[in-house]
């Protein structure tokens, strides 16, 4: 078996393991090399099978097997689908073989076996997992638009019932640490090492030589019944309701195509269920809205998280002593990242008073996470531990890195900076989690404005997964390198962007916004825009958002542009200065477009202020526009910061779109929405004139998009090129 991705090894008992070690990667993954050599590897189990006691599978790498091939699995289009069905029939009819050899065979999981390889994993009779935090098993299937189509659905039902397979493990694509999985019932064992792992697999298989899979042995009982036994059968039908539920509308394909998959593989032999797994799995993988997830959370995601953003030249580096100024809710929320993350941090507000008060809120925060048992109490103390609050700046001796966060007022984080320059390490980099004062103006308040650069954190910091770079006119390589490598050192995604107002994620998140205002303003029902929003995808409304950022914010941004000569003439605006005149400022104040008090629901003095008209009026705003508006907005809107260069790449756009601030994941990010648009860049084009020319200028498709709304032109390519 030449350059085989599965080693044979085969001791005196006569068990064989199995190492799946691809020697063309440092991960295994189901890919063309993987299919041969499972192949052959079968043939040469059932040949030798006389002689043999059973099998142990296991890996050579890090992880115990990375899943599907996904650069494969993205160009599987409609005219490819019988090649693509070919393809994964074949690795599953490998799998049933596996299991039914007439040979024990266990899994010995040294490493994350997540899709693909908990697959594979749930083809053996036997589970045992190393114990290490790093192991998850799980299928993440359904976070890419996919479903698993190598037997895992039909598998993982039958192995742990209906209800227990979609909800702990199918549906929400679960990451399970070893001891949850044994607990579920998913594997059977943990072991301590590696040493331990292989032992006890090899313990198990010599002990079992009759094994067989609970589905082929007589009389086995799926736990919780079939479809057609009583119980389940009257509870099967608030199934899809209560996904609907759970998507609030949203148009995702894949979970309901893995209920219905996992419901009728139960009605059918286990032969017939892969053949009904297959078919479901083939409409996702030839869908647009995989293609766009996989674009966007594992290609354009991978791309950014190694660096595709990053200033090639400077060296890697990582942070000693982080300096956070500013202890409210941000700066609090910045110190918990840095000292998760092993890095001591100086917490500075006016007095420390005040900064013990943003320790206090840290303590919250990994208080609640030990209570649920994500943490334990000895990890919370030393993080806790690492965090020293202060009132004096001298304490900031020895800080390579300065992260402030102090009220949004250019004098103050002049003063705060330049006084954290003289007490910080000489070389300190220097940055600011300002929203939107830009970059540029506050690097004029200290000595060295090279080393001052934008370090935009989303609110809630423990939540949110992504940090905004920005890049002002005097910022070095070196401190955006630097910067990038901070934000991956406390595993966060960073994305870059140019000094400019509003950056990248306000100013295209304050479109969304805005054009919900406009919505109302023009007679859509308030519970229509939020609905408009959340079946568009969104994970909340306009509306609704609006409350939560308060409505004086963007009215201040607004302002500010306005002093700065930048007129804005969004309809929004006066819907919202109508709000505000009424003391309906949002959430904090309990009242906005919502009552938040004593639960959210619409005010009922807004159909006062901007009556809705009946869906069927003649200049009513057809729901399906409204949907689009939304999106539409959001797009245009950063084709226009690709053509001013305040985004530089693709990658950035989708990733800080979706991350950031919302963008409906299945489109795979807000540049990727325009590419995937039915007609590519052309239809998308056409579609904003028609928006324009009946809601506004502001949808009017700015020239670069023109420019790639030709055959085949793509945003993509003319962002890369
Ligand atoms: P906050 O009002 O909760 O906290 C500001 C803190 O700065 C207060 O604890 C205050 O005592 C402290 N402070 C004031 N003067 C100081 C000084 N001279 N030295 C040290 N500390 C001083 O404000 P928040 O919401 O945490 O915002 C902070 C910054 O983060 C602002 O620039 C804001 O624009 C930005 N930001 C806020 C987001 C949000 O959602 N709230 C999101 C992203 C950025």
């Amino acid at each position: 078996m030449s350059n085989s991705t599965i080693r044979w090894e085969q001791d005196a008992d006569g068990v064989v393991v199995l190492t799946l070690d691809d020697p063309s990667s440092s991960a295994n993954t189901m890919n063309d090399a993987y299919v041969r050599s499972m192949g052959e590897t079968l043939d040469r189990l059932d040949a030798e099978k006389g002689s043999l006691r059973g099998v142990v599978l296991t890996s050579a790498k890090k992880t115990f097997f990375a899943g599907g091939n996904l650069g494969g699995l993205i160009q599987a289009t409609p005219e490819t689908k019988d090649v693509v069905l070919a393809n994964v029939t074949l690795v599953k009819r490998q799998l049933r073989r596996l299991e039914t050899l007439g040979l024990p065979v266990a899994a010995a999981i040294n490493g994350a076996a997540l899709g693909g390889g908990l697959e594979i994993a749930l083809a053996c009779h036997h589970r045992v997992v190393l114990d290490d935090p790093k192991v998850k098993l799980g299928f993440p299937e359904v976070t890419l638009g996919l479903l698993p189509g190598g037997g895992g659905v039909v598998r993982s039902v039958r192995l742990l019932g209906l209800t227990t397979a979609l909800l702990e493990l199918l549906l929400q694509g679960q990451q399970l640490r070893p001891e949850k999985a044994v607990k579920l019932g998913l594997a059977h064992e943990t072991a301590a090492d590696r040493d331990e792992l292989l032992a006890k697999a090899r313990a198990w298989v010599l002990a079992n030589p009759d094994a067989a899979q609970p589905w082929d042995t007589k009389g086995y009982k799926v736990p919780g019944g079939t479809p057609s036994s009583p119980s389940l059968a009257s509870s099967l039908p608030a199934f899809p309701a209560n996904l609907e539920k759970q998507l609030k509308g949203a148009p995702y394909p894949a979970p309901a195509a893995i209920l219905a998959a996992a419901v009728e593989s139960l009605q059918v032999d286990v032969e017939t269920a892969f053949v009904v797994e297959g078919r479901y799995f083939l409409d996702l993988v030839v869908g647009q809205i995989s293609t766009n997830m996989i674009q966007a959370l594992w290609f354009d995601l991978n791309r950014i998280n190694g660096g595709g953003s990053r200033p090639s030249g400077p060296e890697k580096y990582a942070a000693r002593k982080v300096g956070v100024l500013g202890a409210g809710m941000m700066g609090a929320g910045i110190a918990h990242a840095f000292a998760k993350a092993g890095v001591d941090v100086v917490l500075k507000d006016v007095g420390v008073e005040a900064a013990e008060k943003g320790k206090a809120h840290v303590a919250g925060l990994v208080g609640k996470q030990v209570s649920r048992g994500r943490m334990a109490q000895e990890a919370a103390d030393a993080l806790l531990a690492r965090i020293t609050p202060t009132g004096d700046a001298a304490d900031l001796a020895g800080c390579d890195v300065v992260v402030e966060a102090v009220f949004e007022d250019q004098a103050l984080k002049h003063r705060v900076l330049s006084e954290a320059e003289a007490h910080a390490a000489p070389d300190a980099l220097l940055a600011s989690n300002t929203s939107t004062l830009p970059i540029t103006g506050l690097a004029e308040g200290v000595q060295r404005p090279a080393d001052v650069v934008g370090m935009h954190f989303f609110s809630p910091v423990d939540k949110m997964p992504l940090v905004e770079l920005i890049v002002g006119r005097d910022t070095s390589d070196e401190a955006l390198a630097r910067a990038y490598d901070v934000v991956r050192q406390i595993g966060k995604t960073p994305i870059v962007v140019q000094d400019s107002r509003g950056f990248f994620t306000s100013r295209v998140f304050g479109t969304l916004v805005m054009e919900g205002a406009a919505l109302l303003a023009e007679g859509l029902a308030p519970m229509s825009v939020e609905r408009a929003a959340l079946q568009a995808g969104f994970p909340a409304g306009p509306l609704t958002l609006l409350d939560e950022v308060t409505l004086t914010l963007p009215l201040k941004i607004r302002d500010e542009a306005a002093k700065a000569g930048i007129a804005d003439e969004h309809p929004g605006v006066a819907v919202l200065r109508a709000m505000v005149e009424q003391g309906r400022t949002g959430k904090a104040a309990g009242q906005g477009f919502f009552d938040w008090q004593p639960e959210k629901r619409v005010w009922p003095g807004l159909s006062g202020l901007f009556p809705s008209k009946a869906p069927d009026a003649q200049d009513a705003v057809p729901f399906h526009d409204a949907q689009e508006r939304l999106l539409f907005a959001m797009a245009v809107e950063t084709a226009r910061c690709v053509e001013e260069e305040v985004l530089t790449s693709v990658e950035d756009a989708n990733i800080g779109s979706i991350m950031g601030i919302g963008f409906p994941p299945l489109y795979g990010g807000v540049l990727q929405y325009v590419d995937q648009y039915a007609g590519g860049v052309a239809g998308f084009v056409a579609r904003a004139d028609e928006l324009a020319d009946r809601y506004g200028e502001r949808f009017r498709p700015p020239a670069i998009l023109l420019e790639r709304a030709v055959p085949a032109g793509s945003l993509r390519a003319a962002v890369a090129g």
